[in-house]
């Protein structure tokens, strides 16, 4: 994925016809569009000063959301739900399977830059707890062993990744 340029920050902008409300699914897509799940501070202040919407303010919303990065992530974010169903059931199991399997910690990335591990809140699929979210993609029912799998395939490039080629 070739690197962001200020002209397509601004058509990810005039995609959303340059709506302050819309200021969160720009961010996202700006992060999504970086090659790397993360908001370089350089789009934040060029967003602040396009659309007038206060740098502070962009900040929150990054700081806010657990989705956001300021700092360059993995090409597959691995996001383990902590919320509740979840948490009180298998998270401790989960996170340890992870670690394990990439070979890193929570909040790393490995050094190849393809997988990164981070919480996330419930994605949805508490039904077949314990879940995880890669990309697009909600898996869950894990076991150490699919835990494996995932990270294999991840590393493999069998699962996509969240890239957006078009708006
Ligand atoms: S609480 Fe984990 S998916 Fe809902």
């Amino acid at each position: 994925m070739q690197e962001l340029s200020k002209e397509r920050v601004l058509e990810i902008i005039e995609h959303y016809g340059g709506d302050p409300q819309q200021i969160v699914a720009i961010l996202l897509d700006i992060q999504v569009f970086s090659g790397r799940n993360y908001l370089d501070k350089k789009w934040a202040v060029f967003v602040s000063e396009t659309m007038n919407i206060p740098l502070s303010k962009i900040y929150d919303i990054v700081t806010f959301y657990e989705m956001f990065s300021l700092e360059p992530r993995g090409e597959y974010v691995i996001e383990i739900c902590k919320s509740p169903p979840c948490y009180f059931t298998y998270t401790k199991d989960v996170v340890r399977w992870f670690e394990e399997a990439a070979g890193i910690k929570m909040g790393e990335t490995t050094a190849d830059g393809k997988i990164s591990l981070i919480f996330t809140s419930c994605v949805g699929a508490c039904d077949i707890s314990p879940a995880v979210k890669i990309g697009d993609a909600v898996f869950g029912g894990l076991t150490a062993n699919r835990v494996r799998t995932l990270v294999n395939r991840c590393l493999s490039g069998d699962i996509k990744p969240l890239v957006r080629e078009e708006l």
